[in-house]
């Protein structure tokens, strides 16, 4: 994988994940893959997830894991480190996306505007996350902004649902959906794995077999 291109193509759902504990990073990154989604996006949102990061990176090697929820060029260097294999941003500044550029990762940067999306398409990024989907226009939205900018494709993340889910990716500026669906914290809480991996398999089935 080499590109933010590539990782539209990794599996029709990048789940998006918030960990509490580091103990259930294996494990969730396992049950993702046994219901046949073999990438995850930990967010840098709790204390745990570079050590999370780290764990997936080294014990699940089946598994893409990336960071989510990078804001700052630290952790953009911070992700890198702990072994992230690609890096997603809710949004772009400067900065982060200089971080992101040197960490030498392939990476989802967020838009949710035309300009945005035209600017990043000016430094040679072609694969965008969408964000937040729902609240910026959703399926609507990415269909108008495909008559404009046809060389754009998108990850759009942000309220969308496996109910949801069909709908963006019948569209064909869209890659693969994000979304924290697959693994809902009472879920974690309860440690219940199993659920996960179901919610999994619903997932991994909206796209074509074996992507
Ligand atoms: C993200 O960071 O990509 C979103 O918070 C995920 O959105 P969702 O929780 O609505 O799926």
């Amino acid at each position: 994988m080499t590109t933010g291109s590539d990782l539209l193509e990794l599996s029709p759902v990048l789940p998006v994940v918030v960990l509490d504990d580091a103990e259930h990073a294996v494990p969730v990154a396992r049950a993702l893959l046994a219901g046949g989604i073999r990438a995850v996006e930990l967010t840098l949102r709790t204390p745990v997830a570079l050590e999370a990061i780290r764990r997936v990176a080294a014990e699940v090697p089946d598994v893409v894991v990336g960071a989510g929820t990078v804001t700052s060029p630290a952790q953009a260097r911070q992700a890198a480190g702990a072994g992230a294999a690609f890096l997603v941003t809710p949004g772009v500044t400067d900065a982060v996306l200089g971080a992101a550029f040197d960490s030498g990762l392939p990476f989802l940067p967020g838009v949710a505007t035309v300009s945005e999306a035209m600017r990043l398409a000016e430094r040679r990024l072609d694969a965008l996350k969408f964000f937040p989907a729902e609240a910026s226009g959703g399926v609507d939205a990415l269909r108008s902004i495909a008559g404009p900018l046809p060389g754009l494709r998108f990850c759009p993340t942000g309220g969308i649902t496996v109910e949801s889910a069909p709908r963006y990716l019948a569209l064909a500026n869209v890659g693969c959906v994000g979304g924290s669906w697959l693994t809902p914290k009472d879920v974690l809480t309860a440690r219940d794995f199993g659920r996960v991996e179901a919610l999994a398999k619903e997932a991994a089935a909206l796209g074509p077999p074996g992507r």
